[in-house]
């Protein structure tokens, strides 16, 4: 049987059916928003947003940049122990209202009903979809009783996921999905999956690992079919994920599995192109997808560190750009390392409205070069001063009696000899020192000098 022949729950009018789609997994740092206009670009059907926790999301300001067109959940940070910057916003959130919106599932982390709710309705008229994360296994998202801990309180995550269907599907005509694990048991699975799938929602991705497994285990995808089966009966649309790598083979996979549709986490990660089929051109080289991911990101003003580090993993390792991208500091500097001449006016744009000013901070760091040399070529010149005014007084004695002119020696070593304060400031001083080492330079070294003065 056909996906389109499987009864449906219906798709409330806002709201995307989720079969036959190929789609962007969440991301927590990955998946921001120009990874996600990137896999648009190359063909995938629908992009999670990064799950983001309920608590963070409360309390944040929604608005329009207008530079940008993206809107921008943001909040003042809390008091981080007195560091950093704590009258500048952050932003929690940031989506393009034309360029992904009606693609866009919002996925959230979440351990109660009532805040689920709060938090969803701030997102709600922007997005396409609410997604319920039951799947991260991170301490961070565990120990809080969300994400993969959610497994093990099925009667909590059905309250949060029937709280979502009942006052956000009303009101704001989209779905909701949930993304789970599966369990080690497989009747455990179908036990939840049976609950799960009576919660109203429209659409259940399956992640084919169990909580403990690492992701470079292979995904087991033994219990597939009948996930697939559970969520059928109720008119659930189930998407698989797990070691899905393609566009192509996720088609294979989907007709192999009869599930509705396909997510790929970490192959998009590292080329977004494997949205993009053989028949359309398949994958594209890294050169093309990075220099297509920084458009994106300058496109919306990205925060510049996790451009930086998307590029890191975008720019396969050891290639000669990674060593400048490593060094930089602004978005100018990446288009520099990388030799995007022609990016470079709309680099020094992004930099400027972000407020990252790479010259200014470049100067400073030369302008401190510049005074730790000239310190150092002063002392080395004040010690050869002092040397050679040494030398002159001693050598001299000795070369006049080796010659002969006794009388003159004498006379010179006879010189009385003046305490210091007698004979005035003493060229040991710094301030005569540098001035020495400025007359000699100017006088005895001009190359110096000038390496000096500039
Ligand atoms: C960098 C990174 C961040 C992730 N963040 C999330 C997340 O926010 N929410 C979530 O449900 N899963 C998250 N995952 C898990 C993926 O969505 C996906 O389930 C997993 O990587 C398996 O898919 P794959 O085999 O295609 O990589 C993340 C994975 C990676 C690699």
């Amino acid at each position: 049987m056909t996906s389109e022949a499987v009864p449906h729950v219906p798709i409330p009018p806002r709201g995307v059916d989720y079969r036959n789609k190929i789609v962007l997994a969440p991301m927590v740092r990955s998946g921001e928003l120009p990874s996600r206009l990137l896999a648009l670009q190359y063909g995938a059907d629908l992009v999670w947003g990064p799950e983001t926790i309920d608590q963070s999301m409360i309390g944040t300001t929604r608005r329009i940049n207008e530079r940008t067109g993206c809107i921008e959940w943001s909040r003042l940070p809390s008091n981080n122990g007195g560091y950093g910057d704590n009258t500048k916003p952050s932003i929690i959130y940031r989506m393009h209202p034309e360029r992904e919106g009606k693609k866009l599932i919002y996925q959230m982390g979440t351990c109660n009903p009532d805040r689920a709710v709060e938090a969803a309705r701030l997102v709600a008229p922007d997005v396409a979809g609410i997604d319920v994360n039951a799947g991260c296994p991170k301490p961070f998202s565990t120990d809080g009783g969300m994400g993969a801990a959610l497994l093990k309180t099925p009667d909590k995550l059905c309250a949060i996921l029937e709280a979502l269907v009942k006052n956000i599907v009303p009101e704001f005509g989209i779905g909701i999905s949930v993304k789970i694990r599966i369990l080690k048991d497989p009747k455990d699975t179908e036990a939840l999956v049976r609950r799960l799938v009576r919660t109203g929602i429209i659409g259940l991705t399956v992640h084919c690992r169990t909580t403990p497994m690492r992701p470079r285990e292979r995904a087991i995808r033994d219990q597939l079919r009948m996930v697939r089966d559970v969520c059928h009966e109720a008119g659930v649309a189930c998407l698989m994920n797990g070691d899905v790598t393609s566009r192509d083979q996720a088609v294979a996979l989907m007709a192999e599995y009869g599930v509705d549709g396909a997510m790929i986490a970490t192959s998009a990660e590292k080329n977004s192109s494997c949205f993009r089929s053989e028949a359309d051109g398949g994958m594209a080289s890294w050169s093309e997808v990075v220099e297509s991911y920084l458009r994106h990101a300058m496109d919306v003003g990205n925060k510049f560190g996790n451009t930086k580090y998307l590029l890191a993993q975008l720019v396969p390792g050891r290639h000669a750009e990674q060593v400048g991208m490593f060094k930089g500091h602004s978005y100018s500097d990446m288009c520099a390392a990388l030799g995007y001449a022609h990016l470079m006016d709309k680099a020094r744009e992004v930099d400027e409205a972000l407020e990252i000013d790479p010259a200014s901070l470049k100067r400073a760091k030369e302008e401190l070069e510049r005074q730790k040399r000239q310190r150092k070529a002063e002392a080395n010149e004040a010690r050869r001063l002092q040397r050679a005014s040494n030398t002159a007084g001693s050598g001299n004695a000795s070369a006049a009696a080796a010659g002969g002119n006794m009388a003159e020696a004498r006379s010179s070593d006879q010189q009385p000899k003046r305490s210091l304060s007698e004979r005035g400031p003493s060229a040991t001083t710094p301030a005569v020192a540098a001035t020495a080492a400025a007359t000699v330079a100017t006088e005895v070294l001009p190359q110096n000098a000038a390496g000096i003065a500039a």
